[in-house]
């Protein structure tokens, strides 16, 4: 089918105490590896791609591909913006037919964030595309703050029903106590906070820097309240190791399909376990509305954006 919009699904996964995987796509294989994995495993689907992605792949290049992938799938598929962190490049996504965008403004302060957030919130839904914004810091990587240092950055719940009225967004990125690019799967998750946050705000809560997350967290935290959850750093690792196993043991191989298809063939499987972990898997058929029309009440005119 045509590329859904991510609002549909993840209001079926909000209701329904699922999570849908947001998975990182950055070349043809890793694209072709997601979509695979969740026709394999009947899951509704979103494939992301961040602005390192984009710069790498292109932004139509990368739109193409997904889209074409997309329209051959049995499931549904997104194609999200993951840390857009401008109007400009949220705005040349969505030119290039990307169903779902993120605006990251963490490193604003908050009236800039809110502000930003907002104009995009004002131009993404008057063509009916969802919009997740961040509020709270989720880190880089590891080396730039510890886990103590990192419970002063988390989203607080007021906080959070503030800049979801005042932006409109529909999907909430929050920061519980994960970090991005952790290769070790040590990090756990602050459960009550999620309760909280999901008892306060009514909008998805999205889950980023999945990949450090102890699998059993993982579970409580979708128990709790998250509904997306991205997925880059795990999936790297996999198609990394088994096309280095592949070279390793092929040391002549020049043939590129070859040790990029023992690559793919590991991300798949790593996207199957990921979707089952997330109990997204057999519900691509149940989302009663796939394109649900994103509130856009307050938006009259164009010349309503400040
Ligand atoms: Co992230
Ligand atoms: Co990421």
């Amino acid at each position: 089918m045509s590329l859904v919009t991510s609002k549909g699904m993840l209001l079926d996964a909000h209701k329904n105490n699922y999570a849908v995987g947001a998975f990182n796509a950055n070349n043809l294989e890793m694209a072709q590896g997601i979509v695979a994995a969740a026709e394999e495993e009947n899951a509704p689907v979103i494939v992301e791609v961040s602005q390192g992605g984009l710069s790498h792949g292109g932004i139509a290049e990368m739109s193409a591909l997904i889209r074409a992938l997309a329209e051959k799938a049995t499931v549904p598929v997104a194609l999200h913006l993951d840390h857009g962190m401008d109007i400009l490049h949220n705005i040349l996504c969505l030119r290039e037919q990307f169903t779902s965008l993120m605006f990251d403004g963490s490193q604003l302060n908050y009236e800039e964030n809110v502000a930003i957030t907002r104009d995009i919130v004002k131009i993404a839904h008057m063509v009916n595309i969802p919009v997740e914004a961040e509020l709270g810091k989720v880190p880089k990587d590891p080396d730039e703050m510890t886990f103590e240092e990192l419970k002063q950055y988390m989203t607080e719940p007021d906080e959070a029903l503030n800049f979801v009225e005042q932006t409109g967004i529909d999907f909430l990125a929050v920061s519980v106590g994960s970090m991005h690019k952790m290769k070790v799967r040590k990090a756990i998750l602050e459960i009550d906070r999620i309760k909280k946050l999901r008892e306060t705000v009514d909008v998805p809560l999205v889950l980023h820097g999945s990949s450090g997350v102890e699998e059993d967290s993982i579970k409580k935290g979708i128990e709790a309240g998250i509904s997306k959850i991205n997925v880059h750093t795990y999936l790297a690792q996999n198609f990394t190791r088994d096309m280095k196993k592949y070279l390793n043991e092929n040391p002549d191989a020049i043939d590129l399909r070859k040790y990029l298809a023992a690559g793919r063939e590991a991300l798949k499987e790593a996207v199957r376990h990921k979707i089952r972990l997330f109990n997204s898997n057999n519900k691509a058929n149940q989302i009663e509305k796939i394109n649900v029309d994103v509130e856009s009440d307050d938006i009259e005119t164009v010349d309503s954006i400040e």
